[in-house]
């Protein structure tokens, strides 16, 4: 047993997310730009490759494996990869399975996920609107995720619903996001947007809607009641008195929760980012690949990386862009 992994603040690091893409069928006003130049397939890692580097993680200590984008579900064969992950479920070496996505593709593949074990599902939409979803998309289709969303409920897949919050966008919608997701008994968590990619600051910081702002609306209808609960994510939970509702608040602006870090992101081209605020990465496909029959060199390098984690990010939307913001799309490590 290798020791596990713990990085200068004294933060065990035992969440990996994992973008096995960089393309996605949606392009979200705040995550992408309408024009992106995907990256070629030959820079992309193998499944293989992807299963070597997350089998040596999960054998150093990561306990919760997240798979991102992109979209996920649009890379081909990804279902593979999933069952071979869950086989670490089966030894107990893996605590969770889980996938962020678009939902575009949850029809064809909720049975499948739940095959390989996974058992929770969170899905980003930021409006019931059909006309509103294809503009923050810009093409997406509306009736496409809720057909996903049932074939997921169907499979057993229990869902969060992840609601970027945008002034001006989805403000009018908030009781109706809460009231849908308690018809449906899916969770609901509501994500400040964060200054990344490459519109400029001045555009979000009318979009900012801190999720202060989004609780306080939610008290003039509910009573809420803070719980100490946590997933292993950023999101702090309340719950609705009235209705029992479960609702999650990821804050990373005006509330940082850098201090009970426990995550990296490995990109789809095999960069190791240690913060989603910062620029610090380590490249760990050179020595997966170089090295073909020993993870030593890998294990190496993933221990220095951890060994160079930046206590925090700084998202700063009172600043300028050279500092308060981060130049790469969040697409780029999937949130
Ligand atoms: P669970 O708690 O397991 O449900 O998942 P999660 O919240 O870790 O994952 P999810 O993919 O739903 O993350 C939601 C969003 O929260 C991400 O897409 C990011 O926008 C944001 N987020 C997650 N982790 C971090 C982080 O370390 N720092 C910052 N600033 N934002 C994060
Ligand atoms: N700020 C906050 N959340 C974002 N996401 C994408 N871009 C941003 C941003 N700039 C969210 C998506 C999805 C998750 C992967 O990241 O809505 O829920
Ligand atoms: Fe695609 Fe998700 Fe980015 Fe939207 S937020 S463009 S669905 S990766």
């Amino acid at each position: 047993q290798q020791t596990p992994l713990v990085d200068p603040f004294a933060r065990a690091i035992t969440y990996l997310r994992v973008s096995v893409t960089d393309r996605c069928d949606f392009r979200c006003v705040y995550c992408m730009a309408e024009n992106m130049t995907f990256l070629p397939k030959r820079e992309l890692l193998t499944l293989e490759e992807l299963d070597r580097l997350c089998s040596t993680f999960i054998g150093l200590g990561v306990k919760k494996l997240r798979i991102t984008g992109g979209e996920p579900l649009v890379r081909r064969d990804i279902l593979t990869f999933f069952g071979a992950m869950g086989r670490h479920l089966e030894s107990g070496a893996l605590d969770e399975l889980t996938v962020t996505t678009n939902g575009s593709q949850l029809e064809k593949h909720a049975a499948a996920l739940y095959a390989a074990g996974v058992r929770r599902v969170n899905l980003s939409l930021d409006t019931l609107n059909e006309e509103k979803f294809a503009r923050v998309t810009r093409w997406g289709r509306l009736a496409q995720v809720m057909r996903g969303i049932d074939a997921a409920q169907a499979a057993g897949l229990r869902i969060k619903i992840n609601t970027v919050a945008l002034k001006g966008f989805n403000e009018d919608e908030l009781f109706d996001l809460v009231d849908w997701c308690a018809s449906r008994d899916m969770d609901l968590t509501f994500i400040e947007v964060m200054p990344m990619g490459d519109l400029g600051n001045d555009y979000r910081v009318g979009q900012y809607w801190s999720v202060g702002e989004v609780r306080a609306q939610l008290e003039e209808r509910f009573t809420t009641v803070d719980l100490a609960e946590r997933t292993g994510g950023p999101a702090r939970y309340v719950r609705l008195a009235e209705t029992g509702q479960k609702i999650g608040f990821i804050t990373p602006l005006s509330h940082n929760f850098c201090e009970s870090c426990n995550r990296v992101r490995l990109t789809c081209t095999g960069e190791l980012y240690m913060c989603l605020g910062q620029e610090d990465r380590a490249d760990l496909r050179a020595p997966l690949r170089e090295h073909p029959d020993s993870n030593a060199p890998l294990i190496g390098a993933i221990r220095a990386a951890i060994a160079a984690k930046p206590e925090g990010h700084d998202f700063d939307y009172s600043r300028q862009r050279a500092d308060g913001q981060v130049s790469r799309h969040m697409s780029h490590t999937g949130g």
